[in-house]
């Protein structure tokens, strides 16, 4: 890999050498660094004086004196003296302009510094989507596969080896069920499989919900330990008292479990039906989910009760009130997870193990990453201790695979609570999808363009993916948000169309300089930039914290720092374009430095709103 250009990394390592080499015993401490609020001060701060003084028992503007000595900045920036210490301790830095130019040509390159070197790739699964079997998606899918989509975009933009998995819920009891009604429908002359859609399988889905209801509640009561043998006992009665329907379910779920092909030949048909759709909503969100990335429930079922046998014979499950269960106390967890129930059947947590299991032993994933609802962490948090302590997070090759929850918010309704249609169904996916597209076509004609009609539509899809994506990866991952169509297709503010127009604004400066025959420097390490006015040095920084915003995304798993960032950088171009002429600059070296910088903005924006997997137009 380049050196980053990244002016924020750079001088973070910098002030962290510094820090080594004053303080050798607390080598290793977080410098601080951070971009200046204020650009009177610099552009730069270092405010790890602060938080040392304390571990050190010296005054703050001491250890920022010795930080000052200590650090090597002198070919990025001004000399560092007493006069940058500010306050009790801060350090002030400010970039001389030739390096801010180095920094930016530096930045010009294809690779921008984001590639990791050849021996730091990592294999990365991404779990994402998770659509369930015979049921519409709905508008919390948005976010599994938004968030999930992006956080491989962006680990693939870093180089990673990036595996995606689609875990559908396509196995157990409320599928056999589902199953056994639509034979029984089709046995009666009352369902064509042939013709069926993904509204009649939600149908037979919810019908037979009702007869399941019963177990499903047994399950959550026994997830529930604290609930005591008594009442588990009661509940698990419950779902053995249930009647004929579920009897017939159960013996689909044991047809299914033993291959017979009549059976799996239904299912396969469910299966089939929900994925067309998945895929096709999928397309419509532009998330690189396909059909090679399905590894459902399903496809561990085999593997169940061996796991199962594994964990029981060495000792890391035990029998509790006829569960076997997996005691967590240890690790700070107070529900054990449960892999077996009494009645024998195995549970999503056991699938979920069999799943790390084949990610880490036959993929050789590096590391796991969960794009799952945020309500289901104990869920997770019981399933990677339950795998640390079985040793299936052991990679083959030494260390342990790394698993992370990237939990998400709930989709709001304007009332507040979650996002319902007015008659208390939930909203189906592809309604919402067709709603946006129509929304941004309104959007559009509004603006009165002179664009003919199959190019509105284009542009209409991409404003209307850039809306919805945009609007799920900007809020915080782990906060809830109100689906609110007309603010997410507005064209002005912290939006998914804004920041396409932004694009297509700088695409249409260069068709303008084409059309007065004015060529535009190229984009390379050579491409020499001269960023002088205030607008050009703020336009500069902005594009220069996109290594760093990418970076933070791969470790923090939270998309919403790259929009933000990228938010910054069309506002500072938009601040930019106002106050600096570009093709009408006064002289040529100018015209070049800023075509230069219209060029840059144009190839920030375009690959970070590719990271972020939203479809770019050039003109709107
Ligand atoms: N089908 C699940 C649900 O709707 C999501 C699957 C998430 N992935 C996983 N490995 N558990 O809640």
């Amino acid at each position: 890999m380049s050196e980053t250009p990244d002016p924020v990394l750079i001088i973070r390592q910098r002030f962290s050498d510094a820090i080594a080499s004053a303080f050798p015993e607390h080598a290793g401490a977080d410098p601080l660094v951070a971009a200046s609020k204020n650009p009177k001060f610099g552009d730069f701060q270092c405010n790890a004086a602060m938080s040392l003084s304390k571990l050190v028992g010296k005054p703050p503007r001491e250890v920022a004196k010795a930080i000052v000595s200590a650090v090597r900045l002198d070919d990025l920036a001004e000399p560092l003296g007493e006069a940058s210490i500010a306050g009790p301790g801060f350090i002030n830095v400010m970039l001389r302009t030739d390096a801010l130019g180095r920094l930016l040509s530096g930045l010009s390159t294809k690779d921008m510094g984001l590639t990791v070197a050849p021996g730091e790739v990592r294999t990365i699964v991404v779990d994402l989507c998770g659509v369930n079997l015979a049921k519409q998606m709905h508008v919390g899918h948005i976010r599994s596969t938004v968030i999930g989509d992006t956080l491989a975009r962006v680990l693939e933009r870093r180089g990673h080896r990036v595996i995606r998995q689609n875990h559908v819920g396509d196995w157990g009891l409320p599928i056999a069920m589902v199953t056994s009604r639509v034979i029984a429908l089709r046995d009666a002359g009352k369902m064509n499989l042939d013709t069926i859609t993904l509204d009649d399988l939600d149908r037979a889905y919810k019908g037979a919900k009702i007869a399941c209801d019963a177990d499903r509640r047994g399950l959550e009561a026994a997830r529930k330990w604290h609930m005591g043998p008594k009442a588990l006992a009661e509940l698990e009665e419950q779902v053995a008292g249930a009647e004929e329907e579920d009897r017939a379910a159960r013996r689909v779920l044991s047809l299914l479990q033993n291959h017979d092909a009549a059976t799996v030949a239904v299912w396969q048909r469910l299966s089939d039906v929900t994925m067309a759709a998945c895929l096709e909503a999928c397309r419509m969100l532009n998330a690189d989910v396909r059909p090679e990335h399905s590894a459902g429930e399903s496809s561990y079922a085999d593997a169940l009760a061996p796991l199962v046998d594994d964990l029981e014979k060495r000792g890391i499950a035990e029998v509790s009130d006829g569960a076997l269960v997996i005691r967590l106390e240890d690790v700070g967890i107070r529900e054990p997870v449960i892999v077996r129930k009494r009645d024998g059947a195995f549970l999503y947590a056991t699938t979920d193990m069999a799943a790390i299991r084949h990610r880490v032993r036959n993929l050789r994933a590096d590391r796991v990453v969960y794009c799952v609802d945020a309500r289901q962490s104990l869920h997770f948090a019981q399933v990677f201790a339950g795998c640390v302590k079985a040793g299936y997070a052991d990679r083959p090759g030494g260390g342990r695979t790394q698993l992370d929850h990237a939990g998400f918010g709930t989709i709001l309704g304007e009332d507040g609570k979650p996002f319902k249609t007015r008659t208390g169904e939930s909203v189906k996916l592809a309604d919402l999808l067709n709603e946006a597209f129509e929304r941004a076509m309104g959007e559009l004609t509004k603006r009165s363009s002179e664009l003919d009609a199959a190019e509105q539509a284009t542009i209409a899809r991409a404003t209307a993916t850039a809306a919805i994506r945009y609007t799920d990866l900007a809020i915080e991952r782990t906060k809830d948000y109100v689906f609110n169509l007309d603010a997410m297709v507005k064209f002005e503010g912290d939006t998914g169309p804004y920041l396409l127009y932004a694009l297509a604004r700088i695409r249409s400066i260069f068709r303008k300089a084409a059309s007065q025959g004015l060529s535009v420097p190229t984009l390379d390490a050579g491409a020499a930039f001269a960023p002088a006015a205030p607008a050009e040095k703020a336009l500069a920084l902005a594009l220069l914290r996109y290594p760093g915003a990418v970076l933070d995304v791969e470790r923090t798993l939270e998309p919403h720092r790259l929009c933000g960032m990228i938010y910054d950088l069309a506002n500072a171009f938009s601040v930019f374009f106002d106050q600096c002429p570009v093709l009408a600059a006064p002289d040529e070296a100018m015209r070049r430095s800023r075509l230069l910088l219209c060029a840059l903005t144009e190839r920030v924006l375009g690959d970070a709103l590719g990271v972020l997997g939203i479809p770019t137009v050039e003109r709107m």
